[in-house]
């Protein structure tokens, strides 16, 4: 089946899915993301999603491309469209179209939307699910605003790269005091002896992780303890467990560091119990209306 893409009002063929060559995004990464599970059907915790988006435009000042209702529509229909049951959809909003000017644009100026989707490997996520990642860390070299979901993403570009050249599947960056702030596309989350789970504060150089949300929530429904507080490379080598929790990723354990072996090597029990419990406690939106 042939992908379809959602692009400034249009559904269009994904290979001929285009925009301007003076778009900003293309032109500065002036311009913001998200990314959205679906699960059996549903769309998952699109109302965080769409908080976050909000305030993301909100800092740099960019116009909502539709009203807020038709862009949940736009993004069922982008899924329907693509045959989406269990993958993802992405969003991407820019500042749009103008001559090459680093201020702003005028007034008026159409912010650009694209939305697609597709599909993810259910083998795949099993196979992650029942293996575990290895993850390296690199510095973090990002800008100050990472708070922000922007497109601007080179630091993390290199980051993933150096983890696949390394053989892993996510880079933990690390700021100048040897605290883990948070994974190239995840956050990062460690458990300690006692079972608690900890993941750094939002405001202190990470972005504000929807997944990190819903899993602090189920933390708070079923008597986890939950550090937020930074931690260490070395207290990650020496945690009972560690995982990663993205859209693109729920909850995925983390079975090695920078090549030091977590426990026994295979994903702890804690991660895998919140991995499977996952969908469990968010909100499910359903993408056919009744
Ligand atoms: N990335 N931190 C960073 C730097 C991220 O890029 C992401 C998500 C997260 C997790 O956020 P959430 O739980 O809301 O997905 C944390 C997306 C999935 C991506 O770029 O593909």
């Amino acid at each position: 089946m042939s992908r379809i893409a959602y692009v400034n009002g249009r559904y269009v063929p994904h290979p001929a899915a285009r925009v301007h060559v003076e778009d900003r995004g293309f032109q500065f990464a002036d311009g913001v993301y998200e990314v959205c599970e679906v699960h059996e059907g549903h769309l998952v915790d699109p109302t965080r999603h769409l908080d976050r988006l909000n305030r993301s435009l909100g800092e740099l000042d960019i116009p909502w491309p539709v009203g807020r209702a038709a862009l949940r529509a736009i993004m069922r229909e982008t899924i329907m469209r693509n045959r989406v049951v269990n993958g993802l959809v992405y969003l991407q909003v820019t500042r749009g179209r103008a001559r090459r000017d680093f201020a702003f644009p005028a007034k008026g100026t159409a912010p650009t939307l694209v939305v697609t989707a597709r599909s993810a490997s259910r083998e795949t996520a099993l196979k992650v699910g029942e293996e575990g990642i290895a993850v390296i860390t690199t510095p973090d070299i990002r800008w100050a605003r990472v708070d922000i979901k922007t497109v601007g993403m080179t630091a993390q570009v290199l980051a993933k790269e150096a983890a696949r050249r390394a053989g892993a599947k996510e880079a933990w960056m690390v700021d100048r005091d040897g605290y883990v702030t948070e994974g190239a596309s995840s956050s990062a989350w460690i458990v300690t002896e006692d079972g608690t789970l900890v993941t750094r504060p939002t405001g202190s150089g990470i972005l504000p992780g929807v997944t990190r949300l819903a899993v602090i929530d189920h933390a708070a429904a079923n008597g986890i303890k939950v550090e937020e507080r930074p931690f260490t490379v070395d207290e990650a080598k020496g945690a009972r467990e560690a995982f990663i929790t993205a859209a693109t990723a729920i909850v995925t354990p983390v079975v090695s560091i920078d090549g030091t072996v977590l426990g026994n090597g295979r994903p702890g029990s804690i991660a895998s119990d919140l991995r499977s419990r996952f969908h469990e406690g968010v909100e499910l939106a359903p993408l056919r209306v009744a």
